[in-house]
């Protein structure tokens, strides 16, 4: 059954009027986007990058700026281009709808601040390469979308707050190349939803942190350039069995390299030089045949080079230096094919080479 005209008629003003009305608040929410903008480049110096920031009603044609289909600001990409000043007067209250936040690569100073925790739709927020300081707020932790962190490469200082570990939805985890301490991992949450995670080159000391070992997906890890001590955990390959890459380099783990890790079977990358390791070159890293890396360099391993070695047929790099090796290098190893030049370079001068060594004279030229 049809309505009657006059109701039909009725229905029709109303959508008009809702159109209307949505258009009104959807336009008037676009101008404080852009006003808040503006105000943010003014507090930036007017710089040239941004030179197209200028009339509101181009918003979304802006460089850097991109919209959703109800014209709200989704990103913010604005990566490498001389940015300088802080965060400090950027109303983010003003952006319900942004997605992605990277200034990677900028001058910005200051703190971050803990306002950032209102972009509630943020997914991924990049503020790498910078020269942020003081602590990270721990609001960040709020951000429920977050699926990318990346915090690296500024002079963050000071704990790293707990509350990161229970981003739920948290993939690329990236805060290496700070000031960062560790005070107190107990309050930390295993983090399963991490594929990525870097804290290198922290000042993060104690144990080998036990929420990384709980966050059973990742595949990436790098811990090195810290000062963590003890042992590499036997249980490593059982809690982390996706690990891809690992590198533990410039720490002070001692004891031996645990048997278990030949039972990472996606292992391409192992990267323990500059530790305190002991206990020879193990036999187990022979089972291994998909490693494309492996640098033990700067341990005090002692022992020989196990011949079992020369089955890793994918290995491209191998680091022995500073290893007090005292054997020569086994022929087996001469069947490494993908082994370059440079690699066999960084071997200690005490590893002579002998018989089928491929480039062996070439190395003796350039040693
Ligand atoms: C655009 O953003 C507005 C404000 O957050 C939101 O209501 C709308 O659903 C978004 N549109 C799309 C297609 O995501
Ligand atoms: C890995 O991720 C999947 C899916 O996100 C999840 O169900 C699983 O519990 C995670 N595994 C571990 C060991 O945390
Ligand atoms: C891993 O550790 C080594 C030291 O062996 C360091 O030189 C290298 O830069 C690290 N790799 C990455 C990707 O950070
Ligand atoms: C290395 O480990 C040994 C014990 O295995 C210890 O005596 C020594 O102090 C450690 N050295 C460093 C530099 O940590
Ligand atoms: C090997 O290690 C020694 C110290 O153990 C260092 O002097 C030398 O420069 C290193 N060589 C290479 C190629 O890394």
């Amino acid at each position: 059954m049809t309505p009657p005209p006059d109701a039909a008629f009725t229905t029709g003003i109303l959508l008009v009027l809702t159109l209307l009305v949505f258009a009104g608040v959807s336009h008037a929410a676009t101008e404080s986007e852009a006003k808040v903008l503006l105000d943010w480049k003014a507090n930036l110096g007017d710089p040239d990058a941004l030179s197209s920031w200028a009339k509101a009603a181009g918003l979304c044609s802006w460089f850097g700026v991109s919209c959703n289909n109800t014209g709200r600001v989704e990103s913010l990409r604005l990566r490498g281009i001389g940015l300088a000043g802080t965060l400090n007067k950027l109303d983010t209250t003003a952006f319900p709808a942004l997605i992605v936040l990277d200034l990677n690569g900028n001058n910005f100073v200051g703190a971050i601040p803990a306002s950032l925790s209102r972009l509630r739709s943020l997914a991924v927020l990049d503020l790498g390469s910078n020269g942020f300081e003081g602590p990270i707020p721990p609001q960040l932790g709020d951000l429920s979308g977050l699926v990318d962190l990346r915090l690296y490469n500024n002079n963050l200082a000071d704990a790293i707050p707990h509350q990161l570990s229970r981003l739920p939805r948290i993939k690329h985890f990236d805060l290496g190349s700070n000031f960062l301490k560790n005070r107190d991992y107990r309050k930390f949450s295993p983090m399963p939803t991490v594929i990525f995670m870097s804290l290198y080159l922290n000042y993060l000391t104690g144990s080998f942190p036990e929420f990384v070992l709980e966050s059973g997906n990742i595949t990436y890890l790098d811990l090195s350039e810290n000062d963590i001590s003890g042992p590499i955990p036997n249980s490593l390959p059982e809690k982390l069995p996706n690990l891809k890459y690992l590198n533990l380099s410039l720490n002070a783990f001692s004891g031996q390299i645990p048997a278990s890790l030949s039972k990472l079977r996606k292992l391409w990358d192992l990267r323990v030089a500059t530790n305190n390791l002991t206990g020879g070159v193990p036999d187990f890293l022979g089972s291994m045949p998909q490693l494309r890396a492996l640098e033990l360099s700067n341990n005090p391993l002692g022992g020989a080079i196990p011949p079992v070695l020369g089955r890793l047929q994918m290995l491209q790099h191998l680091g022995l230096n500073g290893t007090g090796l005292v054997s020569t290098i086994p022929p087996e190893l001469g069947n490494l094919g993908n082994l370059n030049l440079r690699s066999c370079r960084r071997m200690s001068s005490p590893v002579s080479c002998r018989g089928r060594w491929p480039g062996c004279t070439k190395y003796k030229s350039l040693a």
